[in-house]
């Protein structure tokens, strides 16, 4: 038996504003046909003013903590995936902080686009085997509203805002439950495909997300299967052991190209996109929260995590719930 870090207790915030493609096409040159038949998004949630990645990263929180039946006092580590901060600096994640009383602990935040929340969920696992944190609260939260270019159709209407969270204990594993594999890589020679024109050291502005959505995609379908079995692998494990994968919510063509590619079942691939939209760094804990509350996934399923971001950077990791 060796230190795990295990699954407590899962949450997820939404902002109130929920947007359709049909609303969206009033503003913007695009149809709800197109929308569906090329990505399956159907509506995604658009921050308010005063809703922002801070504020959605507590409320998904605190419903994560209340889920595991632990007092915000007891987390030690606070590990914020987003690529939309509150500010430059200081990190989201001391904001959450804040907002949920925690006078001491550890906090800061993880910058690895849409991959964010399994960079994530691996430094926070890593730190918990290490003996360097018990309690842990990962989450992944983003604005992705407030850097689209709302007159270029072909990502505006990709993005959605939200966050998701999950509470991370100490355990022996004498149960089987809990974290058992993480893979993570990143590959800097495609960064000119999806990334934000802007930044503190060099323009000095937030700057605005440009994608060549289908060199993406392309991408993306290579990658999620190769490190989906990767995980697996370091894991022991194969397809045939997985009750459910929660990938990273961009595209339902991605995710059923990604399940043919791997003989998935698509019974067994939790899909939020439709409802929610690209939330990047959220999409993944957003998604498995809520196959946790309508109850699809229970307690000592096996779960694969999966996503792939701007960068590139992609990820998987395999826990037992
Ligand atoms: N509404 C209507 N038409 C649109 C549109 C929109 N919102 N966006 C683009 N189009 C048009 C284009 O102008 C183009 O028209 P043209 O042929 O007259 O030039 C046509 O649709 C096809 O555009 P293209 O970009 O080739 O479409 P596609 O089939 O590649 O689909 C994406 C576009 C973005 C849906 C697709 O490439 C994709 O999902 N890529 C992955 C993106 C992703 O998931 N990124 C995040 C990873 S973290």
């Amino acid at each position: 038996m060796s230190i795990r870090a295990i699954i407590a207790g899962t949450g997820s915030a939404l902002p109130a504003r929920r947007v359709t493609n049909d609303e969206l096409a009033q503003t913007v040159d695009t149809s709800d046909e197109w929308i569906v038949e090329r990505t399956g998004i159907r509506a995604r949630h658009i921050a308010a003013e005063g809703e922002t990645t801070a504020t959605l990263g507590a409320e998904a929180a605190r419903k994560a903590l209340a889920a595991a039946g632990i007092d915000a006092a007891a987390i030690d580590l606070i590990v914020l995936a987003t690529a939309t901060p509150d500010q430059t600096f200081p990190a989201t994640a001391t904001k959450v902080q804040d907002a949920l009383g925690i006078r001491d602990c550890v906090a800061f935040d993880v910058a690895a686009v849409c991959s964010g929340f399994l960079y994530a969920l691996s430094v926070a696992d890593s730190m918990i085997r290490g003996g360097v944190a018990r309690t842990a609260l990962v989450i992944g939260a983003e604005t992705f509203s407030r850097i689209l270019d709302w007159e270029d159709r072909a990502t505006c209407v990709l993005f959605g805002d939200g966050a998701g969270a999950v509470v991370l204990t100490t355990g022996d594993g004498a149960d089987g439950r809990g974290i058992l594999s993480t893979a993570l890589h990143a590959d800097g020679r495609h960064n000119q495909l999806l990334y934000v024109d802007g930044g503190p050291s060099t323009t000095g502005t937030v700057g605005k997300l440009r994608m060549k959505g289908s060199e993406v995609f392309r991408h993306a379908v290579t990658n999620l299967a190769a490190v989906l079995g990767e995980a697996l692998e370091k894991a022991g494990l194969t397809v045939a052991d997985v009750d459910w994968v929660v990938p990273h919510q961009a595209n339902r063509r991605i995710l059923d190209a990604t399940a043919r590619k791997l003989g998935l079942p698509a019974e067994r691939v939790v899909v939020t996109v439709d409802e929610h939209a690209n939330t990047s760094a959220a999409s993944v804990p957003l998604a498995f929260d809520v196959a946790v509350r309508d109850g699809r996934i229970q307690r000592g399923d096996l779960i694969v995590f999966e996503a792939m971001g701007g960068g590139f950077t992609w990820g998987a990791a395999v826990a037992r719930f």
